[in-house]
């Protein structure tokens, strides 16, 4: 049994009560993803496995064995930033960066979800393309809080990036 996590397998918890988000922090160090309500509602916990967004507070690490999962650490090529990691800077889309990670792995499983044409609360076609208007990125965001406000600056990020592939 093993969690492939940012490429490399690991060993899953011995304690098959640990979620997931504190076998990434705790056991191994990861301690990008961060840690916020702990019950499913702030999204400062999220996560990519096999490139969907999950909330890693609310799942079990043994339930990911074999499965590939991605943290923010992950998301870097050596010293090049993903691109929305570098858009983040660029439109000042945090302050204190608590929600950040949570943030960016959500946005690319959003734009992935995009491309896959899932509509969601404010698509008013269930069968069109989805374009990553304004309203679209706010209501596919709207599970990831940022407590200092930076949802502009997040939204303009996610606009200029991840949405931009969708859109185009
Ligand atoms: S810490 Fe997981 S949703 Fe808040
Ligand atoms: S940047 Fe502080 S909570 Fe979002």
């Amino acid at each position: 049994m093993s969690l492939i996590v940012n490429g490399t397998a690991t060993e899953p918890p011995a304690d098959p009560r640990v979620s997931l988000l504190d076998h990434l922090r705790e056991t191994l160090h990861l301690a990008g993803t961060k840690k916020g309500c702990n019950q499913g509602a702030c999204g400062a916990c999220t996560v990519l496995v096999d490139g969907e967004r999950i909330l890693s507070c609310l799942a079990l690490a043994v339930q990911y064995d074999g499965r590939a999962i991605t943290t923010i650490e992950g998301l870097a090529e050596g010293d090049a930033l993903h691109p929305l990691q570098a858009a983040f800077i660029e439109h000042d889309g945090f302050q204190c960066g608590y929600c950040t990670p949570g943030q960016i792995c959500s946005a690319i499983g959003m734009a992935a979800e995009a491309r896959r044409g899932v509509p969601s609360h404010v698509s008013a076609d269930l069968d069109a393309e989805v374009t990553l208007s304004r309203e679209e990125v706010q209501e596919r965001m709207s599970g990831n809080l940022c407590r200092c406000g930076a949802h502009n600056g997040i939204i303009a990020a996610i606009q200029q990036t991840v949405a931009g592939e969708v859109a185009a």
